[in-house]
């Protein structure tokens, strides 16, 4: 059983399972409603860029086939996995448009199968849209009963761009919610001949599944966030160092120091829509999600807030390099991205801004290009730069040397937002080095901690001489 497996949806995602099923031997049959994307796999390609997919799906070639045909597909394999867009709507909730879609199809397959079929949602959904929202278009498509006649679960991925394969295939566990015992049972042995870790499944019913997968994201970008407050208040304390904060922290093992650096805010597709998702869920259902809210608040504030402090430092009409307008290293995602934010906002505030990313050559930046200058190298951007920011924590960036930001003007301006080459730029006649989270104003914030705590009272002065 389960020896061949459909994935619907063949992008980020699903092109990179359908690899790495066959990869691990099972043959796969990807499905898309997308004639280009079809016709790239069925060529041993990648239809999308992500980290290895390339070299994964033609090595595998010969055991993924793909097609426009939702029901052939079904017929000719025991499972099937949705991985089609759940876009946000204008609620902030996940539109079911394109999954009520491919589960009409797979309906209608259903009615023609006589064997069991086990049918996996791992789409990002919100609770309840699994059972009451995608369960009865299955149903009434194919005239059978869900948990009797065919198996559903919901079972999202805990992965990131760029390391997707990766991730897929060493996840910390799985994540199973199931309608019936026999679906998740199903779902969980395939797992376990897929991923490479012996990592252990959490089954739950399909709603408690939905609600941990959108948790899970809204927990990491409350710790984010929460590394970024640390960040602010360590600018304000003398001799402040955001690291030394919360590298301790993160050595308490109930903290972990996983996305506990104090950086830019977060972006991609996922991050900042989840909280959005989940005060909606919320508020639908007579309660709050205040924590999500608010992460999500303050996240949005940053890029203006951060362009605050450099405008602050950088003379009207200067040229600012912005470096690195992916949401972080290794994609070319761009995606509510905090480097493009910040950069539009130092453009509408009067500066010349000048952008690069080393993934340029895939990015679509054609609507940023009206508000900024987007360069082909990062030597070109720091030619013509009166101050640096640096956005990202990307590998190219880390090899600058204070060499590197020479150039016709007398004193550059770096904001180093992830403290990268703090021991590079630091102590250089020709840098001023702003690392972000740091002192930068030592007498200043002494003078307000001591006014805070006052001089010394004569009881004060007694109690220490007794
Ligand atoms: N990419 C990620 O990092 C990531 C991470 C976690 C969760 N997810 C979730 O996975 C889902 C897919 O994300 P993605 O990034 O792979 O999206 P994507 O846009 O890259 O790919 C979706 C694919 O589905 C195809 N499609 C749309 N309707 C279809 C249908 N009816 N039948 C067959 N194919 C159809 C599209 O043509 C496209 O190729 C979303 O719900 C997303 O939230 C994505």
């Amino acid at each position: 059983m389960n020896e061949r497996i459909s994935v619907i949806g063949l992008g980020k995602l699903g092109a990179s399972m359908a690899a790495a099923f066959a990869s691990r031997g099972f043959e796969v049959v990807g499905v898309d409603v997308n004639a280009r994307a079809v016709d790239l796999v069925s060529q041993g390609r990648a239809p999308v860029q992500e980290t290895g997919l390339d070299e994964l799906i033609a090595a595998n070639h010969g055991r993924i086939q793909a097609t426009l045909d939702h029901e052939n597909a079904v017929l000719k394999t025991d499972i099937s996995f949705v991985i089609v867009p759940t876009p946000s709507d204008e609620n902030g909730a996940f539109s079911l448009q394109y999954a009520k879609w491919a589960c009409k199809e797979i309906g209608r397959a259903l009615a023609k199968k006589s064997g069991y079929h086990n049918v996996v949602l791992t789409s990002t959904v919100l609770p309840g849209a699994t059972r009451y929202g995608l369960i009865p278009v299955l149903e009434y498509g194919s005239g059978k009963k869900a948990g009797r006649d065919f198996g559903v679960c919901y079972s999202p991925e805990f992965i990131a761009l760029g390391s997707i394969i990766r991730d897929f295939l060493n996840p910390d566990f799985t994540l199973i919610g199931e309608v019936d015992e026999r679906s998740g049972s199903q779902l969980e042995a395939l797992y376990s001949r897929v991923v490479s870790n012996a990592a252990g499944s959490a089954r739950m019913s399909l709603e408690n599944a939905e609600l941990t997968k959108i948790a899970i994201n809204t927990f990491v970008t409350t710790k984010i966030t929460f590394a970024n407050m640390l960040s602010d208040l360590c600018e304000q304390i003398p001799g402040g160092d955001v690291d030394a904060v919360t590298n301790a922290l993160g050595l308490d093992r109930r903290i972990g120091h996983r996305y506990l650096t104090g950086g830019t805010g977060y972006g991609g597709p996922c991050f900042p829509r989840d909280n959005v998702a989940l005060t909606y869920l919320a508020q639908q259902l007579g309660t709050s999600a205040g924590i999500a809210e608010v992460t999500d608040q303050i996240n949005r504030r940053m890029p203006e807030q951060l362009a605050k402090r450099i405008l602050a430092k950088v003379r009207r009409g200067a040229t600012v390099a912005v470096l690195g307008l992916s949401y972080k290293p290794h994609t070319h995602v761009t995606t509510e991205s905090h480097g493009v934010y910040l950069a539009r906002e130092l453009s509408r505030h009067g500066l010349r801004v000048v952008g690069y990313d080393p993934m340029l050559p895939e990015m679509d930046l054609d609507e940023l290009r009206r508000d900024i200058a987007v360069l082909a190298s990062l030597r070109e951007c720091l030619a013509q730069a009166e101050a640096v920011v640096l956005a990202t924590p990307d590998a190219e960036f880390d090899s600058l040397t204070a060499e590197d930001f020479k150039n016709e003007w007398a004193s550059v301006t770096v904001f180093d937002l992830w403290r990268r080459l703090n021991v590079r730029l630091s102590d250089i006649p020709h840098i001023q080095y702003v690392p972000l989270g740091n002192s930068n104003d030592d007498e200043a914030n002494s003078a307000r901690l001591k006014e805070l705590w006052g001089e010394p009272s004569k009881d004060d002065a007694a109690k220490t001489t007794a």
